[in-house]
Order: structure tokens, then C-alpha cells, then sequence
């Protein structure tokens, strides 16, 4: 068994799910996001699908291979799509492959679908809005960043995407795309830490390095910090210089995996001047926001990033102050 598990996340039963584990496999040139269903058959056809495509994988290739998944649960089925990804020579390469597991009759079909690389179809934008809402992406950016840039451009949306430092290098180019897409990129420090365990020089040594790496593509500095985990104190708060930057609707996505969730999550809470969590480096967030959008547009709202937000609701944000909406 090639797979070595790194971490794993176990989730309650909920509503009618059954107990899904998300696991993850990774290493400096793959990694792997893929869930169990604590049924035999099913877990054991995964395993085999996922060590045969780590077998078959040819590491001087590619530079990177990345897997993830959504999924739904039907009554008597589970609908479970693979997206895969691989980066050969800066180019980007992305299969979906697409497995219907019968629970009932024990069968598994398996379907490979190509990704269309063009599904720009012109979409219509209501002119007035009566409700404003921030979109936040964190964590990135990886190869789903990508994907999810050109959903939010699709339909004329802007988002803030907080960015940690230790993922910028190699993915210059994704934050170069979000600039010229008019996405606000703000700091999620370098490399992920609790800042409320940290020192003062610590933690500005934090922000400094991906505020530097930002600067050095972008010509500019990040106007608005989010800490890793959304967490703050006192000390956490005198030593950034800019405004901080939380939430208060959290789509729970890092945890599901699941973008009907997502999409159903957001319509449940969201209100004029909320601040939404995502995470752009999932699969089942990307699906999400291509759902959610059009429906969040039909009901009246206008989404922006953070720093539109604030202005449109004419509100001044203030360095070393926290916002959770505005
Ligand atoms: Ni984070």
C-alpha cells in the first residue's frame, strides 16, 4: 500500500450523509484529496484507483499532480468525480474523471470526461442590486485558483483571494491572473501559522515576507491581512499594519468537500454586507461558486471583494482593526 496517510478528518453523520472521511496524501510533487465512505467495496475500489494512478505516474514528467473530488449523495447512490491535475512545463493539463457508485446493486460505472476548455458562455448581469456580499478565497493559490478565476470572471465577479506566502513560488502567474481580473489579493501570512503564539517580530516576520513576494509581482502591497485561522489578539493586532480581515458566514468547504453543501450553506445565512469563507484550492468550492452565483445574483446580490464592500457601504477600514462584515 503505497498510500501513507498524512491527515484525515472525521466527519459526523449529518442530515442523511453517511460518515465521509476525507483523507489526504501528499508530498512535494502530488498531492491528494480523497475521501472514504466506510463501505468496503467503494473504499477498496478508491485504493486501488488512487494507487494505480500514483503507480502509473511518472514524477520527471510533471511537476505536479494534483487530485481532488466532489461529491453528492443521491438514495441509493454516490456521485464521486475525481478532477485531476497535472503541470508539465508551466502548462496545465486537467482530466475529470467521474465514478457513479450504485450502493444498492454494488456496481461502480466509471466515465472520463475531458474538461472543456471553453464554457465562456455570455452570462447576463443584472443591473441593479439591492445587497452586497464579499466572496474570500484563502489558502491558495494552487491549480484550482486557476479554475476558480475564470468561474468569478464568467460571471463579472470580483472576489478578495488571501494568499499565504509559502504557496506563491511557481504560482506567479495565478497571482498575476488574479490582478488583471480585478480580484483584491490580500495577506494570509507565509506559512500558515498561529500567530497568537507567536512574538511580535514572529508574527510581522510573517506578513512581511508574503507582503514582499506580493510586491515583487505585483508592484504593490496587500491593503487588507487575513491570519491563518482567522486568529487574533491583542498582540496579533498591534503588530499589522493594514486592516484585519475575518468572516461571518463560514462555508465550511475544507470540510465536506461536497459543493451542494456549499451552495445550500450560503443561501441558509447569507445577508446584505456579510463576509463569506472559501478556499479556493478545492475542487467542490469551485463547483459551489459556478452554482451559487447565478442564484445569489437572482435574489439581489452584487458580490465584490472585501476592500468594494467596505467602500460601497461607505465605511473607512482602520489598520490594526478586525472586520468580520461590514
Ligand atoms: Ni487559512
Amino acid at each position: 500500500m503505497i498510500l501513507v496517510l498524512v491527515s484525515y478528518l472525521f466527519i459526523g453523520k449529518n442530515n442523511n450523509e453517511e460518515l465521509i472521511i476525507n483523507k489526504k496524501y501528499s508530498n512535494k510533487n502530488i498531492e491528494i484529496n480523497y475521501p472514504y465512505f466506510n463501505n468496503k467495496i467503494i473504499d477498496d475500489y478508491i485504493d486501488n484507483y488512487l494507487n494505480n494512478k500514483i503507480n502509473s505516474f511518472n514524477y520527471y514528467d510533471y511537476h505536479y499532480f494534483f487530485l481532488d473530488y466532489d461529491y453528492y449523495l443521491g438514495k441509493n447512490n454516490i456521485n464521486l468525480t475525481f478532477y485531476e491535475m497535472k503541470n508539465k512545463d508551466n502548462m496545465q493539463d486537467f482530466n475529470t474523471k467521474t465514478l457513479t457508485i450504485n450502493v444498492k446493486e454494488k456496481v461502480i460505472e466509471e466515465s472520463l470526461s475531458k474538461k472543456n476548455k471553453d464554457e465562456n458562455s455570455y452570462v447576463k448581469e443584472k443591473d441593479n442590486y439591492d445587497k452586497i456580499i464579499a466572496f474570500t478565497f484563502d489558502d491558495g493559490p494552487n491549480y484550482n485558483t486557476n479554475k476558480l478565476l475564470d468561474v468569478l470572471h464568467k460571471y463579472k465577479v470580483t472576489a478578495t483571494f488571501f494568499v499565504l506566502g509559502s504557496k506563491i513560488k511557481s504560482n506567479e502567474d495565478i497571482i498575476r491572473k488574479m490582478d488583471s481580473y480585478n480580484m483584491e489579493i490580500g495577506n494570509h501570512t507565509y506559512s500558515h501559522k498561529l500567530l497568537t503564539k507567536m512574538n511580535g517580530e514572529e508574527i510581522k516576520n510573517e506578513i512581511e515576507k508574503t507582503n514582499q513576494l506580493l510586491f515583487n509581482i505585483l508592484g504593490y502591497y496587500p491593503k487588507i491581512t487575513r491570519p491563518s485561522y482567522g486568529s487574533v489578539n491583542k498582540k496579533v493586532k498591534s503588530n499589522i499594519d493594514t486592516p484585519i480581515v475575518i468572516w461571518n458566514v463560514d462555508t465550511l468547504d475544507w470540510k465536506y468537500h461536497n459543493s451542494n453543501r456549499i451552495v445550500n450553506n450560503i443561501l441558509k445565512n447569507i445577508k446584505d454586507g456579510d463576509i463569506i469563507l472559501m478556499h479556493d484550492i478545492y475542487s467542490a468550492t469551485v463547483n459551489a461558486v459556478d452554482k451559487v452565483i447565478p442564484k445569489l445574483q437572482e435574489k439581489g446580490y452584487r458580490i465584490v471583494s472585501v476592500s468594494e464592500l467596505f467602500k460601497n457601504k461607505g465605511k473607512k477600514m482602520e489598520k490594526n482593526r478586525v472586520y468580520g462584515s461590514a
